[in-house]
């Protein structure tokens, strides 16, 4: 086994249980992986995963194991890591792991490189940060890889920028992009997880609560309607005017923050952009306003300028901090601004990772059969795959749904039959 870098390996025992219980909502992975045992598809593949180290990640990486990949996990945030899963991934599945909750920047780095001295053939990334480092050093890190795919919205903007700047080096699929990814994962994974994140730092009630949902985007949509849900009064701030106009006919209040910050006593970025909410908005914000992200990266919230206007910092609760300003008003934020499900809480919940891993595993197998002839390009993922993925989630849920007729079939295909 390459080096490994966890917190304590005295946890496992805990991590072993988390990762079977995750595994027990993961059928599409495990019927994955019951295939995978059998046929090998990844046999000899060197896999550098840089990925939230969870109880569902772990299912990953067993499923990836199981088709005869050698793989090596490292986090993709500071925050996010289950430190008992990453202990039970090396103590009782042998798999190298370099992650520990609450590393900073110069670890998180660290375990990056340790990724990139495995000299991986293949890179799984969520945020696009071991693309980015390979990109930065390509002759050091570059040499062996021959494809790659990626998780999340703010990885798949990264790459398509180095897509568009002629300097992607190899070809990526984007997982994100699946619909069986984004629509559900994104929605409903964000949705849930983000106010689970919010309750477990603050055990705030949400009902009759001003909620401002910062982005419209898939996952921007999931929390709003999980809040309003909960009873919470839903304003969402936007720049898109399409976005806007759907939130609006969604039944939601829009405005501009300017606007929002008069109304709001909880406040959640969601837009994968820097400084949503920045010091103009702090001074106006109301007394003991709670502020958190749930976007890939911690620059929504400038938590620079409001430590600088700050007269007073305090930790108050675990993942919560309290900004006293001049004023006297204070301002709580959560988890330093980085992703609040995964940081509070503990992500997304497997049922829903079941569908985004599903698409990793098989994009993994993918790439693996069709690197020789891919270009240095953003691939999507093959529409066989997301379908299937779609079918057989519905068959581990025991939902049948009908299909189409030969007479159907053949109206579809005609253009004769009008009024
Ligand atoms: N991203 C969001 N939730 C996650 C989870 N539970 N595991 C891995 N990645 C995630």
């Amino acid at each position: 086994m390459t080096r490994c870098d966890i917190a304590d390996p005295r946890l496992a025992g805990k991590g072993k249980l988390r990762i079977e219980w995750a595994g027990a909502q993961m059928p599409v992975v495990e019927m994955i992986s019951k295939r995978f045992t059998k046929e090998k598809p990844l046999k000899g593949l060197r896999v550098s995963a840089c990925l939230h180290v969870t109880s569902e990640t772990a299912n990953l990486m067993l499923a990836l194991k199981a088709g005869g990949a050698d793989v090596v996990l490292v986090a993709s945030n500071p925050l996010s890591t289950q430190d008992d899963v990453a202990a039970s991934l090396v103590k009782d599945f042998g798999i190298s792991v370099s992650a520990v909750k609450g590393e900073n920047r110069k670890k998180y780095y660290d375990h990056i490189y340790a990724a990139l001295d495995h000299k991986p053939h293949l890179t799984m990334d969520d945020g696009a940060d071991l693309v980015s480092a390979i990109h930065k050093d390509p002759k050091k890190y570059g040499r062996h890889i021959l494809a790659g795919t990626e998780e999340t919205t703010t990885g798949v903007i990264r790459l398509r920028s180095l897509e568009a700047q002629g300097k992607l080096l190899f070809p990526i699929v984007a997982v994100n992009d699946a619909d069986t990814k984004h629509f559900f994962d994104n929605r409903y994974g964000t949705g849930q997880s983000t106010l689970d994140g919010v309750i477990r730092a603050t055990n705030i009630l949400l009902a009759g609560t001003s909620v401002v949902v910062c982005g419209y985007g898939w996952c921007g949509r999931g929390v709003a309607a999980k809040a309003r849900g909960l009873g919470a009064n839903v304003i969402v701030t936007e720049v898109d005017p399409l976005k806007a106009l759907e939130a609006v006919m969604d039944g939601f209040q829009v405005m501009p923050m300017e606007e929002a910050v008069k109304h709001g006593q909880v406040y959640i970025t969601v837009t994968g952009n820097t400084h949503v909410i920045r010091r103009e908005h702090f001074v106006r914000m109301r007394d003991r306003a709670i502020v958190a992200n749930s976007g890939h990266f911690d620059v929504e919230l400038d938590i620079e300028s409001l430590k600088r206007i700050a007269k007073k910092v305090r930790g108050v609760r675990d993942c919560v901090e309290e900004f006293t300003l001049p004023s006297g008003r204070r301002i709580y934020v959560l988890a330093s601004g980085r992703l609040v499900n995964l940081s509070a809480a503990e992500g997304h919940p497997a049922m829903v990772m079941d569908m985004s891993f599903a698409n990793q595993a098989l994009s993994a197998e993918w790439v693996s059969d069709h690197h020789g002839s891919l270009e240095k390009k953003v691939y999507r993922v093959p529409l066989e795959i997301d379908r299937e993925i779609a079918r057989l989630k519905l068959r581990s849920m025991d939902v049948a749904v009908d299909s189409l007729t030969p007479e159907q079939v053949r109206y579809l295909s005609a253009w004769e039959t009008g009024t």
